[in-house]
């Protein structure tokens, strides 16, 4: 079964509103007359969403980078889908772990938000992954299981179909260090062996599963080779229009 690659730059907290500015002009520009054949988005931070809206870029994805579950009310500091919406977002990654780790997102919390998303016809990039001591203590199969089977719970399976799964291994976000892609390939097949049990077969077909943790152009075709892996959530190599473009193969 073919699934359609999806590339997502995740900028994180970098950049202003003339940073991306700078980098949608380069971008623009760069792009012009390519014939690019996946899906490409990018998860920028609420403040320069309004800004790619703005401007614009052919068939680029508008991707938020968190959500919170309730449609309204008293939640300083947070953002509501309805208004992600207004801004033309389609995508939301939610779990990340920056935020399991510094802002106390929980499997139970990154459920209420797949199911809000959900209901708001918008797509979730759930994100999944072991840490460091996790994977030296060979736990990755039991974690990600965990983190996948409490996240979904109670997700019908036509709204399944349209999710996207990112596996980050914590170890390697950020640090130059990658899963090899053979490696990376053995988890996502597993995570999509276990949509298969928690769902059905052609469900888990749909399903595409990216590949995340220092990916760059000079290495992104070795996972997207990967009969599993169906896309790459990147982070410091996205923040460049020169080399975002070079992870659209
Ligand atoms: P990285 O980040 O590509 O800089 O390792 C990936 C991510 O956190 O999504």
């Amino acid at each position: 079964m073919s699934r359609k690659h999806i590339i997502i730059g995740n900028w994180k907290m970098y950049k202003n509103m003339e940073e991306t500015q700078t980098f949608i002009n380069q971008f623009s520009k760069l792009i012009k007359g390519k014939d690019i054949k996946c899906d490409y988005g990018i998860a920028a931070s609420f403040t320069n969403l309004p800004v790619l809206k703005l401007n614009q870029v052919n068939k680029l994805i508008m991707v938020a980078q968190n959500c919170h579950y309730e449609p309204e009310g008293a939640f300083t500091g947070e953002v509501a889908i309805k208004m992600l919406k207004d801004i033309n977002v389609s995508h939301v990654v939610i779990g990340h772990s920056e935020r399991r780790m510094y802002f106390n997102e929980t499997n139970e919390t990154i459920n209420k938000k797949l199911h809000a998303l959900f209901n708001a016809n918008l797509i979730p990039v759930l994100c999944c992954g072991e840490s460091d001591s996790e994977y030296e203590a060979k736990k990755t199969n039991d974690v990600i299981k965990k983190q996948i089977s409490l996240a979904l719970t109670g997700i019908k399976s036509q709204h399944v179909t349209k999710l996207v799964i990112a596996y980050e291994p914590i170890w390697a976000i950020g640090t130059g260090k990658t899963a090899s892609a053979a490696e990376a390939q053995t988890v996502c097949k597993m995570i999509r062996d276990y949509i298969a049990e928690l769902y059905d077969k052609n469900i888990a077909q749909k399903v595409r599963i990216q590949y995340g943790g220092s990916v760059k152009p000079e290495n992104i075709k070795s996972f997207l080779e990967q009969s599993d892996i169906d896309g790459a959530l990147v982070g410091g190599a996205s923040l460049q229009a020169k080399s975002f473009l070079g992870l659209l193969v």
